[in-house]
């Protein structure tokens, strides 16, 4: 564990040095942050209960929800184990964002199964516990969406439709949580690839922005080593954060996407899962 983190602390240093930014040249905002004149229009407190309260409600089975590892669903009761590693993660991934101005984060890692979307529905949900924050979760994993089935819900318009701009947002969001809404997909899409790439996506996620006032948008991508259906998207977000699967993702992995990533977008840390030999946290906690 030491020995990996080190090493990506060094080749992520390596980096930084050789690419270093001029902080003067660096405002503190969101590349799409809303244009002055639309944000000077831009919701207050009151404005934005007003238009979360029409997108539907739901409410995931706590059973369910333990079954998937979600643990920090539970809002009241023990804590889970992990659920502290989330509150971390979430905390690091607050502060960055908002010294940074940063309001999209995607979520990814180099192979399948490592866990990106078990940490995307756990961070979202350590996020709603803060009221303050509004987030929305957008599935774009559109090869194998699993978000639905894991909340265990039904529906059959998914958000790539949202995407493409042939449907509002709130057609079909679902909101678990007063301050938490989801876009998910219940069947694979058509051409995710083109999806992506689309012109449509840029104005769809501006669109969701605008209306909602979400303080973060949270993306659950595929995987980078199987198609480019991520590096396609990548340019649309402030931040990536990397899930490395403990035991099966090689540093040389790490590194590739790290790289391709940083070429491209900010890369807010590695987060190595599934870490079986970690004592309190139940695998979880090695964010860097
Ligand atoms: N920390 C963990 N410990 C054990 N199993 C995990 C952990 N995180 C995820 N999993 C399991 O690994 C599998 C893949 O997780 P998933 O989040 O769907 O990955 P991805 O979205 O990267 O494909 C699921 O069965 C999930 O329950
Ligand atoms: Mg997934």
């Amino acid at each position: 564990m030491d020995k990996i983190q080190a090493a990506i602390g060094k080749a992520r240093a390596a980096r930084a040095a050789a690419t270093a930014p001029d902080p003067a040249s660096a405002p503190p905002t969101s590349q799409f942050a809303p244009d002055p004149a639309s944000a000077s229009r831009s919701t207050g407190p009151e404005q934005r209960a007003e238009a979360w309260r029409p997108l539907a409600t739901f409410a995931p089975k706590a059973r369910q929800m333990a079954r998937q590892r979600i643990v920090t669903f539970a809002t009241t009761g023990q804590s889970l184990p992990g659920e502290v590693a989330f509150g971390v993660l979430r905390t690091k991934v607050l502060r960055e964002m908002r010294a940074n101005g940063w309001k999209r984060l995607a979520i990814t890692s180099p192979g399948a199964n490592c866990g990106k979307s078990t940490v995307t529905l756990n961070l979202a949900f350590s996020l709603a516990k803060q009221k303050d924050v509004h987030t929305i979760v957008a599935e774009l994993d559109m090869r194998r969406p699993s978000l639905a089935k894991m909340l265990g819900v039904k529906g059959k318009t998914g958000f790539d439709t949202v995407i493409e701009g042939k449907a509002d947002f709130a057609s079909l969001a679902v909101r678990p949580r007063p301050n938490l809404a989801f876009g998910l997909n219940y069947s694979r899409a058509q051409s995710p690839a083109e999806l992506l790439q689309s012109p449509t996506v840029g104005p769809a996620l501006a669109r969701i922005e605008a209306a909602y006032a979400p303080d973060l948008m949270i993306f659950d991508m595929p995987p980078m080593l199987v198609n480019d259906d991520t590096l396609a998207f990548v340019g649309q977000v402030d931040c990536v954060l990397l899930v490395a699967e403990a035991g099966t993702t090689s540093m040389r992995e790490i590194d590739v996407c790290e790289r391709d990533l940083a070429a491209q977008t900010n890369v807010l840390g590695v987060l190595l899962n599934k870490c079986r030999y970690m004592e309190k946290n139940d695998g979880y906690g090695g964010y860097n």
